[in-house]
């Protein structure tokens, strides 16, 4: 059994540009942004190849920044493949890229993972390979800290219609995990249908296959903002 690895990283980081202004880190998205002066994309991609099973890894990239890319990625002689595929407009489209262009087995292992979740641990990654193995499809998760408020926004601002009892919440990450045949199917019907999610898991959901959760962790951020950045660097820091 192999383990492949997916990494979108075709974002624009609009929401980093955003709220940084007129700085610098604006004009580079944000994967391609340096933390302790290496590129964010560089410190995930060294995770999943320190994997054992890891057997290689397709990174979806924006055209315009692959070129660009790939001597910095030579550069960094990762010793397992990396293939670059084409990005999408959308996360999914990214990710259903690099899906067209992987050969694997029907029970190999993808795992698709953000680009900008530079800090995720072995340990992680590990438990989301073993049950995926074990039941086919897989996600890191934590639990919800915060009150969930289900809103409608309206005209005066948004209003609470339903208070989600926290206790049956997790709040998504990645790695998710899937057998090979289990995420093609769901790909092939949410294109069939028109559907797009801001995960794998909800296509997977969707397509009728039990997705089951393996704890995440707090220190797994997915760097959005210039706030995110910055404790990005304060737990590198701390974790050396
Ligand atoms: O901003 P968002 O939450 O969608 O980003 C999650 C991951 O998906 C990032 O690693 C980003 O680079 C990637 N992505 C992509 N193609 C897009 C949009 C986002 O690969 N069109």
């Amino acid at each position: 059994m192999n383990v492949i690895v997916i990494i979108p990283a075709a974002g624009l980081g609009t929401r980093m540009a955003a709220a940084s202004g007129a700085r610098v880190v604006a004009a580079a998205s944000k994967q391609f942004t340096e933390l302790d002066g290496v590129p964010i994309l560089v410190h995930t991609l060294r995770k999943f190849v320190a994997v054992l099973q890891v057997s290689e890894i397709y990174l979806a990239l924006r055209p315009s920044e692959a070129a660009g890319y790939q001597p910095r990625l030579a550069q960094e002689k990762l010793g397992k493949p990396v293939r670059v595929v084409e990005g999408g407009e959308h996360r999914q489209q990214s990710v259903a890229h690099a899906l067209a262009a992987v050969k694997a087995a029907p029970d190999d292992v993808i795992l698709v993972h953000d680009a900008v979740r530079p800090l995720v641990d072995p340990e992680i990654i590990q438990n989301v390979i073993d049950a995926a193995v074990r039941h086919g499809a897989a996600i890191a998760a934590v639990p919800a800290v915060d009150t969930i408020k289900q809103v409608e926004r309206t005209a005066e601002g948004a209003v609470i219609r339903a208070t989600i009892p926290r206790a049956q919440i997790v709040m998504a990450q990645t790695p998710q995990g899937f057998r090979y045949d289990v995420l093609k199917k769901a790909f092939a019907e949410a294109e069939a249908d028109g559907f797009t999610g801001t995960d794998e898991a909800s296509l997977v959901e969707r397509s009728g296959h039990e997705v089951f959760v393996v704890m995440g962790s707090t220190r797994n951020i997915k760097i959005t903002t210039p706030a995110d950045l910055e404790l990005a660097e304060f737990f590198l820091k701390h974790s050396s």
